[in-house]
């Protein structure tokens, strides 16, 4: 599978074995996700296999996860009581570390102020059997891509943009930590079966036009909302020239669209990608099955979209939200009409969308011209390489130089700024300012902790052109820089992309492998530890109807999994549970005042931040819930924000509509993720009404549940509540959660 699991094998033959029978039970041809997917179920005989109505189970060949999900996954995972982990797993440290001077003192104080969280996740890999890669290794989803992931195979990760595989034909799943322990354990992994859009592309890209650019199309087109529940599968003459690092970069983002997963048929590409990475021996042994890895003639997707390379604009999308998709073109006048800042007051490429060889050294050759031409960028460009692997190979290549006489500040190989962990001294929080990347997401707030960042993503050679002119909205297509001698410097096209003349540089030396024999290993950590804290099993479900529940908070508009945990500083604490529960969800915005982190607690009067008041709550005993507007809980996988309502006694979430995995995480917690059924019923809940949630006992057999809202004035009036739990995870809530039940079956 890898060449860093000699004992875990791809097993081509079987898949075909696998497709064909799924392909005879179905009687129908299969889509190559749904090839992929129902390939991996548990039992494909009896499974009910029925698109967006039917739930699966699947047996993933890997787990990946980073290291600030990593610690509440393992901790749970411990709670199993197993000797080993039932499938390949790894650990990737890319998270914790905190950006702002460079690479090297970066690290280095991550080292120290890590140390207890990398020791404990080092010391469980070694344990359990896993691969842990140091901090400074790599971004967890060019690590995958570079070492582990394959066509045909599914993967899941504890990361939302874990379909970064997708580019390598891969089924690459995020999920939260709980999922992950359930496969990590041997248990199979449950998943509803997926829709499929069907994205066809014609045409080639050429110019200024890159890989990333369909999909900032693609996410204006779907909106945040548009995949959830759905794999999008990418197909078409247009497929074929893309580079397998180029439709990682699309499938990465395709995170955006809400989409279960992306994912690309078999290329030639995704080939020549596989020998530049030393594993020829995948690319020769798919070679006969090649057919397994494409969608079969006449197969049917639920919707289809048709995207043109050809004329396919550049594009700028923000700020705040990814699916804002503007046209390089209309660009000028949009940005106008924001108000945004014009000035950069930074430019930032890499992460574990755009840091491909590929990408850089597209980037590099502007900067190259703009050196040339005696030109340095006028907004401060930072760098974060993708891998060790990919940041040695553009070493050897002399491509990290262009970037470092450019006077780039070079990150360490980790996520930094792209999930706010950036120390940014040069600009005051609270101070207006544009900031363009190449990262994937732009919520409020993602890069600096600062809401008044606007923040705009487009592909690396975007933001370089526009970090040399210093201007949010130089278009390098048709506007100039005017020189010191009076003459004007254009931009000529990047070239096209290309994968390292001699392949890949393989820097093994960042992954510790587990001992042959891990019975001496201990585990570390100390019971004093501020950072890591064991678990307490949920108290089970009562059996009784929730009575008279106060609403913690009404939420409005937004609210992400960044809302309901931030990360930044927050990241010190993800695998603590009590301490990190302090920022539960103090970025949401309280529909009673208008503001953030603001609630009127309804017993004593008093206006307290929604942590200290939801513990207050916890302290008399008092369970309560929340109310939410549409698509609570997108962004990420971070299963914190479910566990942290679950710890400070919340029961229930009820929203408009939940996101994918969101909603999951809150089930495996044994919290009760509800929908409207008539979404205007938001507009009828008072943030001081009370809620009872009568007809619990029914909702394993998927009866929906009748909410009483009494208002202050003794007025009352009850509603209908959907939700999407099946018989199993309604034995998360009886049992308290997805752990405990696990533990009871264990006996
Ligand atoms: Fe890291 Fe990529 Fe997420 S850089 S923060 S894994 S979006």
């Amino acid at each position: 599978m890898s060449r860093h699991d000699r004992d875990a094998f791809i097993d081509y033959a079987r898949l075909d074995g696998n497709i064909r029978r799924v392909r005879d039970k179905l009687k129908r041809p299969l889509t190559y996700s749904e090839k992929v997917l129902y390939s991996h179920i548990d039992n494909i005989d009896e499974a009910d296999i029925r698109r967006g109505d039917s739930y699966l189970k699947l047996r993933p060949a890997r787990v990946a996860c980073q290291d600030a999900t990593a610690q509440m996954a393992m901790i749970q995972f411990m709670s199993a009581g197993l000797p080993k982990f039932a499938v390949p797993t790894t650990v990737h440290c890319d998270h914790l570390i905190v950006a702002k001077d460079g690479k090297d003192s970066d690290l280095t104080n991550a080292g120290e102020a890590n140390k207890e969280v990398y020791d404990f996740l080092r010391s469980v890999c070694a344990k359990y059997g896993g691969g842990f890669w140091e901090p400074g290794a790599g971004i967890i989803h060019q690590t995958v891509l570079e070492n582990y992931a394959y066509p045909g195979g599914l993967i899941i990760g504890t990361d939302s943009h874990t379909p970064n595989g997708g580019g390598l034909g891969m089924a690459a799943v995020g999920v939260g930590g709980a999922d992950a322990v359930d496969v990590m354990s041997g248990l199979p992994w449950e998943l509803k079966t997926p829709k499929v859009i069907g994205i066809r592309l014609t045409g080639t890209l050429s110019g200024w036009t890159a890989p990333k650019d369909i999909i900032l199309k693609l996410a204006g087109l779907l909106t945040v909302k548009g995949g959830t529940g759905s794999i999008v599968e990418y197909f078409g003459p247009g497929v074929d020239s893309l580079s397998c690092t180029g439709m990682a970069t699309i499938c990465n983002m395709g995170a955006e669209t809400g989409a279960t997963t992306s994912i690309f048929p078999y290329t030639q590409t995704m080939g020549r990608y596989l020998q530049a990475t030393s594993r020829s021996w995948i690319e020769e042994g798919l070679r006969p099955w090649q057919h397994n890895l494409r969608a079969d003639e006449g197969a049917e997707y639920d919707q289809v979209l048709e995207i043109d390379l050809s004329s396919l604009e550049p594009h700028i999308n923000g700020p705040s939200t990814p699916d804002l998709a503007t046209p390089l073109s209309s660009f000028k006048e949009e940005r106008e009409k924001s108000g945004q800042p014009n000035e950069l007051s930074a430019g930032l490429v890499g992460s574990c969308t755009n840091s491909s060889f590929g990408d850089l050294s597209r980037a590099s050759s502007l900067l190259q011209q703009a050196i040339d031409a005696g030109l340095k960028p006028r907004a401060p460009l930072m760098l974060s390489p993708g891998s060790e692997n990919t940041k040695r190979t553009l070493g050897d290549a002399g491509i990290l130089d262009v970037f470092e006489n450019a006077g780039t500040t070079l990150l360490a190989n980790a996520c930094g700024p792209c999930c706010g962990s950036w120390d940014r001294t040069s600009v005051q929080k609270g101070s207006v300012n544009s900031v363009i990347t190449s990262y994937n997401r732009n919520f409020t707030g993602r890069l600096d902790g600062n809401p008044a960042t606007a923040i705009y993503v487009a592909s690396p050679e975007m933001v370089v052109a526009k970090s040399i002119a210093g201007k949010l909205d130089f278009d390098p297509t048709i506007d100039s820089i005017p020189l010191p001698d009076g003459t004007d410097f254009k931009f000529q096209p990047p070239p096209a992309e290309l994968l390292p003349p001699n392949g890949y540089v393989q820097a093994d030396y960042v992954l510790t492998k587990p001992p042959v024999d891990p019975r001496q290993v201990e585990i570390a950590l100390s019971p004093d530890s501020d950072r890591i804290q064991l678990l307490e099993p949920f108290r089970p479900w009562s059996g009784h109807d929730y009575e008279d529940l106060p609403i913690l908070i009404k939420v409005e508009g937004k609210c992400t999994t960044d809302h309901i945990t931030p990360a930044g500083p927050w990241f010190r604490y993800r695998g603590h549970l009590d301490n990190i529960s302090n920022n539960t969800l103090i970025g949401a915005i309280n529909a009673a005042n208008k503001e953030v982190n603001t609630v009127q607690n309804v017993f004593t009067g008093r206006w307290d931040g929604v942590s200290a008041t939801a513990r207050e709550y916890k302290s008399r005993g008092q369970q309560w819930v929340v109310i939410a507007d549409h698509n609570y809980g997108e962004g990420s996988s971070r299963e914190h924000a479910a566990l942290q309502p679950r710890f400070l006694n919340g029961v229930a979430i009820i929203a408009r509509s939940f996101a994918r995995i969101h909603e999951t995480n809150l089930k495996k917690q044994g919290m009760l993720p509800l929908i409207f059924a008539n979404p205007a019923d938001y507009d009828r809940i008072d943030p001081k009404d009370r809620i009872s949630l009568n007809g619990l006992a029914s909702v394993g057999k998927g009866e929906p549940v009748t909410m009483l809202v009494v208002k202050e004035n003794g007025e009352k009036w009850t509603i209908e509540l959907q939700h999407t739990f099946n018989p199993e995870q309604y034995e998360f809530f009886v049992a308290g959660s997805a752990l405990n039940l696990m533990n009871q079956r264990k006996g």
